[in-house]
């Protein structure tokens, strides 16, 4: 699933409120019936909401479905990213869009522009692209609940995500400027980095070993685990410190300590814990490890000193607490209850992470049919699992959430 930059300037306004109708269909309607998608779209019925719908299903931004009591149509992932996106750029928090730099097993990465020519990172989340894998359980985990769960959980993890970001940002940790959050993508700044792991050599691999594992300790010291700490998800910036004469290094010399200072900035969220999770050790122990297991392969460095131990860490949450940020996020707008659900979602759709299976090839090929299968192929139940109550819950937060992104969206 690529994002389709082209299509966003060829929707007449007709072809986008139907798009909008069909939007609000899916929150409660797994296929929303032609008849509801020309009452929600506002227009008067006809010609002119069928030539939309042919439209929108011709550049793939909604599906056709037949389901064994009626057809329908479903919004695709094209669509979602439409609408977020369009969102973006009436916000003026995007003005173009450029080059996709990554595709994630949940995610894709997106290098867009502000009007003013810098450059942000739009990512868009894809919970439920690799929900059909080989697990026959997800398959009846996903027809069960519900079919439009990927737009609604790919919702909550950039919800989750954004709300993350925005409180490690303003309780000084290394990350990127969260600037806005619309349905299931983010834009945050764009960091000029590589990650960990392309970085061939450190000067000193010790020194940047344990200002990892200082932040490792420091998120436990305000109530975090990250849950995903590796290599690809630890961004390395590399400041040249000038000398005497106050002169950079150049591309010949080799990086040392004296010339290069490496600043560790730390991304993808959606999968963080509270300290007080019920699995809160074995994350805690999984971070540490993988870093340690890193080292040791790429840099040959092991570390003398024995842990951090999650007891250690503990220790210092409760002596010398730092603010609590999953108790904070919990009341920016993302509640326990969406945490739950979004775990849950996660652990059965196997969304590990990027550190699992971290040396695998690309399966593109198989993720494009199962694209295919997520929509026409499900069984449609006619009944709508996801009830009104939630969706009108996730609107509220996510409207709160989306609010935050104001006063950061003008800034630069
Ligand atoms: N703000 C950013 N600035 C620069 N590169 C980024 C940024 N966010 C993500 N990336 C790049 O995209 C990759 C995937 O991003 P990530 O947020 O980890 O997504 P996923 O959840 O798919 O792992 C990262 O490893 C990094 O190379
Ligand atoms: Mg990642």
């Amino acid at each position: 699933m690529k994002l389709d930059a082209k299509m966003i300037r060829y929707l007449t306004s007709e072809d986008f409120r139907v798009l909008q109708g069909v939007e609000a269909g899916s929150r409660n309607h797994e296929v929303v019936p032609t008849p509801l998608i020309t009452q929600l779209s506002g227009l008067r019925g006809g010609s002119g909401v069928h030539r939309s719908i042919s439209n929108l299903a011709k550049t793939n931004l909604i599906a056709k479905v037949k389901n064994a009591k009626y057809d329908g149509y479903r919004l695709t992932y094209g669509g979602l990213d439409y609408l977020a996106l369009n969102a973006h750029q009436k916000q003026k928090v995007v003005y173009s869009v450029g080059n996709q730099i990554g595709v994630g097993k949940e995610s894709d990465i997106v290098v867009v522009a502000h009007e003013s020519g810098s450059q942000r990172i739009l990512k868009i989340h894809r919970l439920g692209r690799i929900s059909f894998r080989t697990v026959k359980t997800n398959r009846d985990y996903l027809r069960h609940r519900n079919a439009s769960s990927w737009m609604y959980m790919s919702r909550l993890a950039a919800m989750k995500e954004f709300a993350f970001m925005k409180a490690l940002r303003e309780n000084g940790f290394s990350v990127p400027e969260p600037i806005a959050q619309n349905r299931h993508t983010i834009i945050m700044s764009l960091i000029d980095a590589f990650p960990l792991r392309q970085i061939a050599e450190v000067p000193n691999p010790a020194s940047l070993y344990s200002e990892l594992m200082e932040i490792i300790l420091e998120l436990a010291r305000f109530g975090l685990i990250h849950g995903d700490f590796n290599e690809f998800n630890i961004l390395i910036k590399e400041i040249p410190i000038p000398n005497a004469e106050g002169k950079t290094l150049d591309d010949s010399e080799p990086a040392t300590e004296e010339n290069m200072r490496l600043e560790p900035v730390i991304i993808d969220f959606p999968q963080m814990v509270s300290i007080d999770h019920a699995n809160a050790e074995m994350y805690f122990d999984r971070d540490v490890n993988c870093i340690k297991r890193y080292f040791k392969r790429k840099f040959h460095f092991e570390s003398d000193v024995p842990g951090p131990f999650f007891k250690d860490a503990r220790k210092k949450f409760i002596k010398n607490p730092g603010k609590r940020l999953d108790v904070e996020v919990e009341a920016s707008g993302f509640s326990r209850k969406m945490a739950r659900e979004l775990e849950k979602y996660m652990q059965d759709v196997g969304a590990n992470g990027d550190g699992e299976d971290s040396e695998g090839g690309s399966d593109e090929d198989e993720d494009e049919d199962e694209e295919e299968q997520s929509g026409s192929e499900v069984e449609v139940s006619a009944e709508d699992a996801q009830s009104d109550q939630v969706s009108a819950e996730v609107e509220e937060s996510s409207k709160r959430l989306e609010g935050l992104q104001v006063s950061g969206s003008s800034r630069q």
